[in-house]
């Protein structure tokens, strides 16, 4: 009976040795490192995502990242799939990523999600621990590496761009490019194609001089340690129905499974940072706790000289 158990598990979970999964028991970022060592989070090693709070420090070094490629209309077509842990748009070539600190120039190779359920947020990166309902990462190679296993060699050889996402109740047309085409990936393995679009119209227009800057990790096996990641402060908007295409119309499993599996939370959970530094950029708000961290702390001391001050007064 156990075994039977045992071997049903095996067939569930994990049926390809290379694939992996978010929610299944004894299958779940947790025990992603059984599979992919590189994904133990041991001591001192450096994985994402991570909690931003207030213990980060101002670089004011770090100014805008150039997006070189954004603002136009690439030629060709581009690919969005669901791949059964998230839907990737894959972009072509012609979108390049430099400046905001990076001593390299990456080229952009795709964009996916990640998302919670109908009643539950699902960014991976947290805020004073709050998390956002979605996140979108942009993934970027450095330029200097013919593919991807080479960057997965290199400390920094990926570059990704993080962006919160939160929810209105307007409709985020731009964003429409993709929520509108999710139908036609609903089931892990489809695949449709996409006009190009401007990407920097799915960016928030203002505030891209304020994030987030630290040294990670891939949040999906093999977990590599080699990606500095850059997280934006101000998210980006879309409507409650935009969100509910991501939660409720995907699927992990394939068209014909005979149980079909909602792709619901895919995302890692949180890592300490150890010994790393998050850097805040210099337009950065840094995070309201932040804000309030000084001033609660110098107020007790405020007190303090008015009370001397006081008794001085008295005794003079
Ligand atoms: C600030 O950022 C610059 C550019 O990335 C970097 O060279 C420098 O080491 C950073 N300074 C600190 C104190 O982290
Ligand atoms: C989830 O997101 C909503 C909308 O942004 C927010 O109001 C709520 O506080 C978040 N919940 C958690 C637990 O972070
Ligand atoms: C990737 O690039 C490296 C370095 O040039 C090369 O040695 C390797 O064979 C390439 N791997 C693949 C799968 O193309
Ligand atoms: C966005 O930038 C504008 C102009 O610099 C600033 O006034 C505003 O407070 C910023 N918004 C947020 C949410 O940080
Ligand atoms: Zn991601």
């Amino acid at each position: 009976m156990i075994r039977t158990a045992a071997l049903l598990m095996i067939v569930v979970c994990c049926a390809d040795s290379d694939d992996y999964c978010y929610n299944e028991p004894h299958c779940d970022p947790y025990s992603w490192g059984d599979t992919f060592p590189s994904c133990h989070p041991l001591l001192e090693h450096h994985h994402s995502p991570i909690n931003l709070d207030h213990h980060m420090t101002r670089n004011d070094s770090l100014g805008p990242l150039h997006l070189e490629g954004f603002d136009v209309i690439q030629s060709g077509h581009w690919t969005l799939k669901n791949d059964g842990h998230s839907v990737v748009l894959q972009v072509g070539s012609g979108m390049e990523v430099s400046g905001g600190g990076l001593t390299d120039l990456y080229h952009t190779i795709q964009l996916h999600f990640h998302w919670g359920g109908p009643a539950s947020n699902g960014s991976e990166h947290t805020v004073d621990t709050r998390r956002y309902p979605m996140e979108m990462h942009i993934v970027n190679m450095k330029s200097i590496h013919p593919n991807m296993s080479a960057a997965l060699e290199d400390p920094t050889g990926l570059a990704v761009l993080g962006f919160f996402i939160d929810v209105v109740y307007a409709e985020n047309v731009h964003f429409g490019h993709i929520s509108q085409r999710l139908s036609s990936v609903a089931y892990k393995g489809q695949t449709t194609k996409i006009k190009p679009f401007p990407l920097m119209s799915l960016l928030p227009k203002h505030n891209m001089s304020q994030y987030y800057r630290y040294y990670g990790s891939l949040t999906t096996p093999p977990c590599s340690q080699v990606v500095v990641w850059t997280v934006y402060e101000v998210p980006i908007y879309i409507s409650w129905s935009q969100l509910a295409q991501f939660t409720s119309q995907i699927f992990s499993t394939e068209e014909d499974a005979e149980q079909v599996t909602p792709l619901q939370n895919n995302f890692r959970h949180i890592h300490p940072t150890f010994s790393r530094i998050v850097s805040a950029s210099k337009d950065a708000k840094i995070l309201k706790g932040a804000a309030g961290q000084p001033f609660r702390s110098a107020a007790p001391g405020l007190l303090l000289s008015i009370l001397l001050l006081g008794s001085f007064i008295f005794y003079l």
